[in-house]
């Protein structure tokens, strides 16, 4: 149990909570949350978006019914987290000098804010349809340059042969995207997409985040929702 710290609204229907307590994870990691008894039945899924020993944050969009439980909740309020859960960023050293990239599309930029303090010099890449919101935020935590794109295509700006490493967060037709661009590039940049599948269970038991891989099904949760941008059969 995890006391709420604050719940702002950052950009319309975009909430910052922040929750007190030493709760670890790794970047790309994910809580099932809950600040509901029986109804409605699941917990949902939120990235962390930043923690450190005294609170954990997380950034969501309003959707449904969780969220907008989530969005009532004031300083004081009780918030249920377990978790961390999922494989997380592919956190292994790339060589030396080598660049790192993250593009995040709309509440895709949850997951990528916590991994510039292990990546403090990666380029960022912010994609918004309409009012950008945290970029002041992710200005500050990186030395590497960050691109706000607000009603284009985010994608269009990212150089794949500058790069060695990139990390993909948004809605399924950017990650789509990422994959076909990585496919025609013939770079020999590593791509990796996190997906936002519906969730259920979190921990491998339901298969409702079941993902069609090149090979087999894998679960978001647990095989993921960190996948190498061409193993994933999108659509
Ligand atoms: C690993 C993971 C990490 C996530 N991290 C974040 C995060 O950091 N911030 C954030 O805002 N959201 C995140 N999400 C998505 C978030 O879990 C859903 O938006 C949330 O569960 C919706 O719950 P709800 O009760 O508000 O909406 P519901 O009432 O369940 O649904 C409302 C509407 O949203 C749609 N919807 C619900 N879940 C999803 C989904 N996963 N993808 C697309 N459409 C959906 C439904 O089809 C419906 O139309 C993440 C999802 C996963 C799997
Ligand atoms: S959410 Fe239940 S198996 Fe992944």
């Amino acid at each position: 149990m995890a006391e709420v710290i604050a719940n702002v609204e950052v950009a319309p229907n975009i909430y910052r909570l922040k929750a007190s307590g030493a709760f670890p994870g790794r970047m790309g990691q994910f809580y099932m949350v809950r600040a509901w008894d029986s109804y409605p039945l699941l917990s949902r899924p939120l990235s962390i978006f930043n923690r450190s020993e005294e609170g954990i944050e997380f950034l969501y969009q309003v959707k449904g019914e969780g969220t907008k439980l989530l969005s009532d909740l004031r300083a004081g309020d009780e918030l249920q987290l377990e978790g961390p859960f999922g494989n997380g960023f592919p956190d292994r050293a790339i060589k030396p000098g080598g660049r790192i990239a993250v593009v995040g599309g709309g509440i895709g930029i949850a997951p990528l804010y916590y991994a510039l303090r292990s990546w403090p010099d990666c380029d960022v890449y912010l994609g918004f349809s309409k009012e950008p919101y945290l970029t002041e935020q992710f200005k500050a935590a990186t030395q590497g340059k960050v691109n706000v794109n607000v009603g284009g295509f985010v994608l269009d700006e990212v150089d794949l042969h500058a790069y060695d490493l990139i990390v993909a967060c948004g809605p399924e037709p950017m990650l789509a995207a990422v994959q076909q661009k990585k496919l025609l590039s013939g770079s020999g940049v590593e791509v990796y997409v996190s997906l936002e599948n519906r969730m259920a269970c979190g921990i491998g038991a339901c298969l409702v985040c079941s993902v069609k891989c090149r090979d087999t099904r894998r679960k978001a949760c647990t095989d993921g929702p960190v996948f190498l941008a061409e193993e994933v059969i999108f659509g």
